[in-house]
């Protein structure tokens, strides 16, 4: 198996955790490619969005190609933000703001019991002759204010119990070895 893969988002946090958690590839950008294509993510769930990734950077470049779908799931929320996790509540939100407003409808929910939320990630992995998935899932309490500077996204309001932590203030190896990334792209690994 060709060693080279190109990681199909444009998304730098997630390169450098494909990079983390998968040392033995050579991991490329689609910027390093030359590559500057938004692939439309209107897949109902991430494995397809993934899929649709992947497939439309194989197809571009002809290097086998990497997709991460991802999200956070609240329980309370009837697993939203869901697929739309990258823009909830609109386009002119970032990071902290998707997180105040993740913290604002869980206002009025105090019991830890009924914080509970999952991050999901869906991985597509597209060479010339084969197709492979992976899933990876951790379980985490939505905290009520965020805590710690490390990773991205909703990282600061999802704690992770057995750490004893949120996965913002976790270190990288820490994140990884627990993450629903991690998960995911270990058992991806494990097919290749
Ligand atoms: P997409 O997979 O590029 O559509 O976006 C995934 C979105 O889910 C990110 O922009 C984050 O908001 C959120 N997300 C996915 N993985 C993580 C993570 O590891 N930590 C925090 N937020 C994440």
């Amino acid at each position: 198996m060709e060693k080279r893969i190109i990681a199909a988002t444009k998304n730098k946090n997630k390169v450098r955790e494909f990079k983390e958690i998968l040392p033995d590839y050579d991991i490329i950008t689609q910027e390093e490619a030359g590559i500057d294509v938004d692939v439309v993510e209107d897949g109902k769930t991430f494995a397809e969005n993934a899929m649709k990734k992947a497939q439309a950077i194989f197809d571009m470049t002809h290097i086998p190609a990497l997709a991460d779908d991802s999200g956070l799931e609240i329980f309370a929320l009837g697993g939203e933000p869901g697929v739309y996790s990258a823009r909830y509540g609109g386009e002119g939100l970032d990071d902290a703001g998707r997180t105040a407003l993740v913290l604002e409808k869980m206002k009025g929910i105090d019991d830890d019991a009924l914080r509970g939320a999952q991050f999901v990630c869906a991985i597509a992995f597209v060479t010339e002759d084969k197709t492979y998935t992976a899933q990876g899932i951790v379980e985490g309490i939505l905290t009520h204010e965020p805590r710690g500077e490390n990773g991205f996204g909703y990282d600061p309001i999802f704690y992770v119990p057995e750490a004893e932590k949120t996965t913002a203030e976790m270190t990288s190896a820490e994140k990884n070895a627990i993450s629903h990334r991690g998960r995911a792209l270990r058992n991806l690994a494990e097919q290749l």
